[in-house]
């Protein structure tokens, strides 16, 4: 593929979507992504394998006790990770399992059943069914709000203090609500890269209204800054925008904000400056550093 070299499905493989029910199982949505990766020579990111904000399905939500729950998790990860063993070598194993802004859990039915100890046992059991894939923790979080990023650095840190397989960090990087602070960003990314993980921007997009004057231009600015505060930390391993043309994206969707245009491309897949902000920061990329 001329300009990305891996994908991420969209929704495909969220639990609600690819497993709506204890034994029934929706492969063929993720299988097309994967056999179109596979068949252009792209990486796969799986996305992702426990998530409680959304697209949990009734029946997980309706677990009767601990253990039920626990097997459930188990079969879901192990069949999930298995299937693509080989073909998928990055998942993200928990996402979002953090507040939405400051220091603490999110209220999911996996910690009110599992306590917080779900995150490892989700990592352990996705290490299990493919020892070899590199297994991400993935988060949402406005670089300006210190607590919640202070919460998901000591998350990441307990979790390798205690020998748990996570070999990457994720940090989604969705800016519809607040303008990206590179500086910050870059440092975060740095202390992470600074316990021994790769890191990578993982849901890249910033929303702007293009009509309001020059938007447009400053959007190119930030999407260099963005990726410049990627490409400059060697442990920085990779940036997925979230989508690439305007034509389609989940801001206008599942927000309900016509009229953004968050993305690399606008909708007749003309590169706006947003696009060549991102090139600008990967050709100014050191040779040695981050192998892209
Ligand atoms: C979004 C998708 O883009 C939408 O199409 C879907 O309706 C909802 O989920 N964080 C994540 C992504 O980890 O999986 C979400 O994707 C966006 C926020």
């Amino acid at each position: 593929m001329r300009e990305f070299s891996s994908v991420t499905p969209e929704s495909s493989q969220k639990w609600d979507v690819i497993h709506p029910e204890a034994g029934r199982w929706q492969f063929a949505d993720s299988d097309r992504v994967v056999d179109f990766a596979v068949s252009h020579q792209l990486a796969i990111r799986g996305h992702t394998l426990v998530w409680g904000r959304a697209s949990v399905p009734d029946y997980i939500e309706q677990a009767a006790d601990a253990k039920q729950l626990r097997d459930y998790m188990a079969d879901h990860i192990s069949t999930l990770v298995s299937r693509y063993q080989g073909k998928i070598e990055r998942w993200d194993v928990v996402n979002e399992p953090l507040a939405i802004r400051g220091g603490d859990y999110a209220d999911y039915i996996f910690n009110r059943l599992l306590g917080t100890d779900y995150i490892e046992q989700a990592f352990y059991l996705a290490h299990q069914a493919d020892p070899a894939a590199k297994l991400y923790i993935n988060e949402w979080y406005d670089e300006n709000d210190e607590e919640k990023f202070q919460a998901y650095y000591h998350l990441v840190q307990q979790l390798l203090d205690k020998g748990v397989p996570l070999h990457g960090v994720g940090i989604q990087a969705h800016y519809n609500f607040h303008d990206p602070a590179p500086e910050k960003l870059q440092r975060q990314i740095q202390q992470f890269a600074a316990l021994g993980v790769e890191v990578e921007l993982t849901e890249l997009d910033i929303a702007k209204f293009p009509w309001l004057d020059n938007r447009l231009q400053d959007q190119g600015i930030e999407y260099y800054q963005a990726a410049k505060a990627c490409t400059a930390v060697a442990a920085c391993s990779g940036i997925t925008v979230w989508g690439f043309t305007d034509r389609y994206n989940w801001i206008k969707d599942w927000l309900n904000l016509p009229g953004f245009t968050p993305l690399l491309m606008d909708q007749t897949l003309q590169p706006k400056p947003a696009y060549y902000g991102v090139q600008q920061a990967l050709l100014e990329r050191q040779p040695t550093a981050n192998p892209f």
